[in-house]
Order: C-alpha cells, then structure tokens, then sequence
C-alpha cells in the first residue's frame, strides 16, 4: 500500500493510482476479460496481412496489462511493430518498464504521460485501445479529440468503461450511503451511458461510432475482494464491509462470490 491514503475526490487524479503491486495483482482478475475483448475486436493478423507495419497505442495502460496481451498476438508476426503505452501515473509506469525488461519486448514502449494531453504527431496509430481508462478522464472530450488526432485515416480505435455493474459497486453504493464515501456523483459512470458515451465522441470529431454491453461474471474470494479496497480507504469502514458480506451473503473470507460486471465498448473507425 502507498503511505499517503488517495482521497475519493481524487479518482481523477495521479494521487488514486499509485500502488503498482495492488493493481497489477487485481489487474488480470478483474480486466483481463476486457483487455482480450478489445484486442479481439482488432483482428490484428488480418491487418498485418495486408500491411508491413503496424502501430498500436495502449491508453491509460496501469501496469500494462492490455500492451502486453496485445504484444503476445504480435510478436511472431512478420511485421514491423511498435506498441506504445501510457499512463499519468509514474509508479505504475515504473513498475510495467521493469515487466517489459524481464520479458525484453523491445518493441513495447511505456510512457509516463497524460491521455488528455498525447504526446505523439497527428495519424500516428493503427489501432487505439483503451480498458477501463478514459472513463476516468476529467474532460472525456479533450481525451477523445487527442485519440482521434492521433489515429490514422481509416484506423480502429476500441476503448471500453464500466457499466453500472463494476466490480466495486455494491461496497461503493455501500459507503455512498453511510456517507464515508463524499464523492457521490460517480463521475467516472458517465459513460455507463451508451447514448452519452456516442454524444461525447461525436462531440469529439468521431462520425463511426458503435457501442455495444459484454458482460462476465468474477469468481473470487470474498477476503481477496476486500483487499482491493485497501486502494479506496472509505470503502474499509465496519459498516461498508458488514453490507458487502451481506449483499453477497458470505460469512468467511475463504467464501467465493461472484461478482457481475458489465462493460460498454465503443469501436470506432476514423474516417
Ligand atoms: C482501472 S485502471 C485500468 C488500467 C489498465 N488499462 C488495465 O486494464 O489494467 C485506470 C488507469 O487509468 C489511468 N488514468 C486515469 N486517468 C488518466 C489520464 N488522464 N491519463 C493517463 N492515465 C490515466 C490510471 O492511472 C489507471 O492506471
């Protein structure tokens, strides 16, 4: 655990993202369906069959969880690759660098970087991915317009936010209501809205849009669940985690649940 507790209010802010070890451990468990849904969606091997080069942008990476998915699919293909991966979180960023040595995917490329603010020219990318990132975004149209700037002509960006159906929503609903959570608005849910999320990236400049919900269901242990909330402290008080065993009803921690989640994927194509 990081030494300085993150406050709710600052989900938008570097300050909630700093325990590596936290979200790498929780990263696979709870986003691992999510990344491979939207590399999926790319058909990667059929791009490649038809062009020598391909550059691919990870957003909002964590610890690289999808940059290095997406990096098994490419790696044998006989084609030049560059991955680029960034997050505004330094200690995260540090962390997924040190991963990437011990693998030597020389071609992947981590950067400490805000998403709202891209670095990188104009139609830089083939393909833009972003899982459960840009939900996170202050001022979704800002970060929108950056991954259209950045997206070559005809190129396929896929970025996917929670629904209302996260994995945290029962003990976050939990602590809405006995008020250790003050940030109640949930900012971060506005794309759980389809029609909104399409608003949004048309305001952006995007004209293909689809969006579609897939869901998945996470068994785990109600212990393992709790230890996630050790990155969100109003989530630990007794009565958030007396309701939360009761909505899921466990007594023990060795006891499974499984939690619902669902998604909404936008898959857009630049035109
Ligand atoms: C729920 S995590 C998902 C991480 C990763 N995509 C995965 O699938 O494991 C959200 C990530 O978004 C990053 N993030 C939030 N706002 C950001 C911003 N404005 N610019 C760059 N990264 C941001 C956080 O630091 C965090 O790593």
């Amino acid at each position: 655990m990081s030494t300085q507790q993150p406050q709710d209010s600052d989900r938008f802010k570097k300050q909630f993202w700093q325990d590596p070890k936290l979200m790498d451990d929780r990263a696979n468990l709870y986003l691992g369906f999510y990344a491979q849904n939207l590399i999926n969606r790319a058909n990667i091997e059929e791009f490649t069959t038809k062009n020598k080069r391909i550059d691919i942008l990870d957003l909002c990476t964590g610890t690289g969880l999808l940059a290095f998915q997406v990096y098994d699919v490419v790696k044998d293909l006989d084609v030049h690759t560059n991955i680029e991966a960034i997050d505004f979180s330094a200690p995260l960023i540090k962390f997924a660098k040190e991963k990437k040595e011990k693998l030597r995917a020389s071609v992947l490329n981590f950067q400490e970087m805000d998403g709202q603010e891209l670095k990188f020219e104009n139609e830089t990318f083939d393909f833009v991915f972003s899982n459960a990132g840009v939900c996170f975004y202050p001022d979704f149209v800002k970060g929108f317009k950056e991954i259209h700037r950045v997206m070559k002509q005809g190129s396929n960006a896929f970025i996917n936010a929670w629904a209302y159906d996260f994995p945290m929503a029962i003990p976050i609903q939990s602590a809405q209501k006995h008020g250790t959570m003050k940030d109640t608005k949930m900012t971060f849910q506005t794309l759980s809205e389809p029609e909104k999320f399409t608003e949004l990236l048309k305001e952006s400049g995007f004209s293909d849009i689809s969006t579609d919900s897939i869901s998945h269901k996470i068994r785990v242990k109600f212990g393992e669940f709790v230890e996630t909330f050790n990155g969100n402290p109003s989530l630990l008080d007794e009565k958030v985690l007396a309701d939360t065993a009761l909505a899921f009803n466990v007594k023990e921690d060795n006891d499974e649940i499984e939690l619902n989640t669902t998604m909404i994927v936008a898959s857009l194509t630049k035109n």
